[in-house]
């Protein structure tokens, strides 16, 4: 007698908990990751599943090497936050996505406030960028260019200054420009495909696109896949930086099914789109999760909640890469 297959496959999932990173490269992709912070590395219970290299093969800083913590006086850097990671990522053979070079938040006052000319600022960029998520969020959602500091001081050649200092200070790192709400094809989406373009047409270095994809339970764009086509057809790579989904609380079971749902949705078109090289989640755990303190009443967003168990999000994400 053989056994049906149903029951070959149901006994595959029960014996056996199924990997994310394993799936993800098994999909062709370079990685499945997560964002850590620095405070949570002394929880280790924590940082037991954060070096499951099974599950993580890259690590995003999510705030230690952001401009305030890497250079809060004028040309002092202080890289231990960061570093830490590094090494943490180094011992565990996992890659590192630097994040983030420039970006409108998380900036030190002397920045801010400091009424640089266009040459001295962008002299500023240019002594602060030395590899990664280059350029953090340059858009405003209707498309046109965010009125940051940088923009409003020097036009687009920040991103331009960025991207070419960062090259200069490292040959090898992949440099993306990362946003949000860029999920869906609309007009935030085609303003970063124009940006590129731009940037390609100008030779300026520019190795990727960065889809943020914090998002809303039940609210995955149907164009997700066709717009990560779409931007992967400029000829770059395009990676998912910042997976979460979150909901208003309290979670139920029928919002943590859609959640599942959605994750599969978000997994299974990066798996279908050869440019698409990898998914990094916003921090794997509610415990951590930015989302509680970044909207009022919302929140488990992540795969695993806050007591490191595993959630139906779980797998959602292994169904994405498997089926
Ligand atoms: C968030 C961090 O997770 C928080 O700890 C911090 O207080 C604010 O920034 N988009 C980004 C990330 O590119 O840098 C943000 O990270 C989340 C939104």
């Amino acid at each position: 007698m053989f056994k049906p297959i149903s029951l070959v496959v149901l006994g595959l999932f029960s014996s056996a908990v199924a990997q994310l990173n394993t799936l993800a490269q098994a999909a062709g992709k370079k990685y499945f990751g997560t964002a850590t912070d620095n405070p949570e590395l002394s929880n280790t219970s924590y940082v037991a599943q954060l070096r499951n290299t099974a599950d993580f093969h890259q690590l995003t800083p999510a705030n230690s090497m952001k401009w305030d913590a890497t250079e809060p006086s004028r040309g002092i850097f202080t890289f231990q936050g960061g570093d830490q990671i590094v090494a943490l990522a180094e011992s565990n053979r996992q890659l590192i996505r630097g994040h983030n070079c420039v970006w409108h938040n998380q900036l030190p006052d002397w920045v801010t406030s400091g009424s640089f000319d266009n040459a001295t600022l962008l002299s500023i960029v240019e002594n602060h960028c030395v590899s990664w998520d280059v350029i953090n969020e340059p858009f405003n959602d209707d498309g046109t260019f965010r009125e940051s500091v940088f923009f409003s001081t020097t036009g687009t050649s920040y991103i331009t200054t960025a991207l070419r200092a960062a090259r200069a200070a490292d040959s090898q790192a992949k440099l993306y420009i990362n946003d949000f709400n860029i999920e869906g094809r609309g007009p935030k989406s085609t303003a970063m495909a124009q940006l590129v373009k731009q940037l390609q047409a100008d030779r300026v270095p520019i190795d990727g696109i960065g889809i943020q994809g914090h998002l809303i339970v039940g609210e995955v764009p149907p164009t997700f896949a066709q717009n990560l086509q779409d931007l992967a057809g400029l000829g770059v790579e395009v990676a998912i930086t910042e997976l979460d989904i979150r909901m208003t609380l309290p979670a139920t079971p029928e919002l943590l099914a859609q959640q599942k749902a959605d994750y599969e949705t978000v997994i299974a078109a990066c798996k279908a789109v050869d440019g698409c090289v990898g998914v990094t989640l916003w921090d794997w755990t509610g415990k951590f999760s930015w989302v509680p303190g970044a909207f009022a009443g919302e929140g488990a967003a992540c795969p695993w909640d806050e007591n490191f168990v595993r959630k139906p999000a779980f797998q959602g994400i292994v169904n994405g890469w498997v089926f």
